[in-house]
């Protein structure tokens, strides 16, 4: 890690601006001594007609979105570019392009108005959104970190200091959802869809052959070819058949999903002794993973930490979190400092 000139002295009041720009959201927050100010996001619609996120298309977005976001939140917050004591970007993990347009914005505002810089790990962020509000998980705690581009089992031994115990092979979980909603004729990103579907669902109906990996691993992309497999199979016989059964379906394939999620949460919690159990990440908005998790919780006796759901997707309120907390203990980047697309839990 590499520090820069400046040297921490903690002032009276620390108001940092954050920006997240590492997928298709832009989005600006203001922290005041650990208060999240204001929180924009600006989600990009042009992706839907293609079925995903275009790298290139999310990056032009952000240009054209970074600067009204920013002037939003700090107008929402009522804080003046002087009165900012720091700055703090995504490095990563996520699209380079996008990545990039985040860091050059804050570091030419580190260098404008000469402030420290900030660079925060996307995933971490995730997980420190647990610390926004009240009820916080209290340490070592256990956290499934559930996004488009990451399952992760992560035990979390302070702010800073982060373990991935398990992770994805393969797939996200999200990708999972997504790519399945997709093949199901559902709009982009479709895990939202088959959440609201499955509610109205018989999720014993159908079965999918869960992929089961060694240690706390997990393979996500077994499961969307059996799942192209069943559809086609089903629609051969009956062509009406993703029509006429989407809800059981989608409540099938999520119950699926949710039980290869916990069986590996389970172990972790096991193997560590852990009962603090917290999830991230946009995926944790799930309503079928989060009531799920309730019974686990009455049933192995875990203090479970769900995020309250304007923190589950991407945000730049948890990089304004995490942010502070770097600030706290003097981790500052060089202006030089670059994004990292495959930026692996830098703690
Ligand atoms: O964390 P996030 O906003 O972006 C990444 O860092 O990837 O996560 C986006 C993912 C998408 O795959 C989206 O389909 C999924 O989160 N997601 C959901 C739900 N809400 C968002 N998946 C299942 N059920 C939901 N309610
Ligand atoms: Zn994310």
């Amino acid at each position: 890690m590499n520090y820069s000139r400046h040297t921490f002295k903690e002032p009276a009041t620390v108001n940092i601006l954050a920006v997240e720009s590492s997928c298709d959201d832009t989005s600006a927050a203001v922290i005041q001594n650990g208060k999240i100010l204001s929180n924009i996001v600006a989600s990009q619609s042009v992706h839907e007609k293609y079925g995903g996120v275009v790298p290139e298309l999310a990056s032009r977005a952000h240009q054209q979105n970074i600067v009204p976001v920013i002037h939003q939140a700090l107008s929402e917050a009522n804080i003046a570019k002087s009165m900012l004591t720091a700055v703090a970007f995504t490095r990563g993990p996520g699209l380079l392009g996008s990545l990039l347009v985040g860091a050059s914005f804050i570091k030419s505002m580190a260098y404008a108005l000469d402030l420290p810089l900030l660079g925060v790990d996307h995933m971490q962020a995730h997980i420190l959104a647990h610390f926004i509000d009240d009820p916080q998980p209290q340490f070592p705690f256990i956290c499934l970190t559930v996004s488009g581009g990451h399952t992760q089992i992560v035990k979390v031994n302070s702010h800073l200091d982060m373990e991935v115990l398990g992770e994805t092979q393969d797939d996200a979980v999200g990708e999972a959802f997504d790519k399945c909603a997709k093949l199901m004729g559902l709009p982009y990103p479709g895990g939202p869809y088959i959440d609201q579907l499955a509610q109205a669902g018989n999720s014993e109906r159908f079965s999918f052959p869960a992929t089961r990996m060694p240690d706390l691993h997990y393979s996500f992309s077994g499961i969307k070819t059996a799942f192209l497999n069943f559809l086609k199979k089903n629609e051969r016989m009956s062509p009406d058949f993703i029509e006429e059964n989407k809800a059981d379906i989608a409540a099938s394939l999520q119950s699926t999903l949710i039980q290869m999620l916990l069986e590996k949460l389970r172990m972790a919690a096991q193997e560590t002794g852990i009962k603090e159990i917290a999830i991230a990440g946009g995926v944790s908005a799930n309503k079928g993973l989060r009531n799920a998790l309730k019974e686990e919780a009455e049933k192995y006796d875990w203090n479970v930490y769900l995020p309250k759901m304007e923190y589950c997707t991407d945000n730049a309120a948890m990089i304004a979190m995490t942010a502070y907390y770097q600030y706290q203990a003097g981790k500052f980047l060089d202006l030089r400092a670059d994004p990292d697309a495959r930026l692996h839990f830098m703690g």
